[in-house]
């Protein structure tokens, strides 16, 4: 029995087909591995006048969730800031947009012409998101999505890794 050929083909394809099984979920494991080490903890940076001009109305966005060119485009509109007046003295504004650009996401590029004002509206803002319900942006305790603080419970830190997210019931 040790020879019989059909045996032999049925094992062997069975090898084959759990090898290539393993094998891709090793791939998509390691892909994921890649976005946590990418997205969920960025380098901690800050700016005293970043931190108390960008955090007084919302928290302050971390830079690394948008390219230079937004922040830049951003930083150029403040007196008309998504409905408020956010308008800040030139030389504040000059040192916060720098510490901005110089920590700004390098690999980020959006396909549309106009850089981008919202994190919210990015690719991987809404690919990251693509598993939150509808009924969870309604909830008011949410309010926006731009209110990273509701659900990213460490995201003052700068801290966003999916063990410390907490949907608000
Ligand atoms: C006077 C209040 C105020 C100040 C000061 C302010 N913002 Fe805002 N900002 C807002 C409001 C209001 C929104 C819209 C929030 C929403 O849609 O939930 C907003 C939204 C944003 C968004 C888009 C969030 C998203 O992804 O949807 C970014 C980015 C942003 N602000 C950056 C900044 C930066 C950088 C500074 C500092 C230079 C700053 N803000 C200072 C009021 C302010
Ligand atoms: C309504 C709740 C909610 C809000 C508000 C929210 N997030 Fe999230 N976020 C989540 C959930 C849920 C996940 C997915 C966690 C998972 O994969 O299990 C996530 C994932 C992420 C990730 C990927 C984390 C990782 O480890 O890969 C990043 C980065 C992130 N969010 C950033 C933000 C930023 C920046 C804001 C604000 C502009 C924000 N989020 C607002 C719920 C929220």
């Amino acid at each position: 029995m040790l020879f019989n050929v059909k045996n032999f083909t049925r094992m062997f394809a069975v090898v084959v087909l759990v090898m290539g099984a393993t094998m891709s979920v090793a791939h998509i494991s390691d892909a994921r591995a890649d976005d946590d080490e990418d997205e969920g903890q960025g380098p901690t940076v800050s700016n005293a006048k970043w931190l108390a001009e960008c955090g007084a109305c919302h928290f302050a966005y971390p830079p690394r969730f948008l390219p230079a060119e937004s922040w830049r485009a951003i930083m150029s509109g403040l007196d008309k800031h998504f409905g408020s007046n956010a308008g800040l003295d030139a030389a504040t504004a000059n040192e916060i947009t720098a510490f901005l650009e110089k920590n700004a996401s390098t690999k980020m590029h959006e396909v549309s012409g106009k850089p981008l004002l919202r994190i919210t509206e990015t690719r991987s803002f809404k690919s990251e998101h693509s598993e939150v319900a509808a009924r969870v942006w309604k909830n008011p305790k949410v309010k926006s999505p731009a209110n990273c603080g509701a659900c990213h419970t460490k995201a003052e830190s700068g801290d966003f890794n999916e063990d410390d997210v907490k949907i608000p019931k």
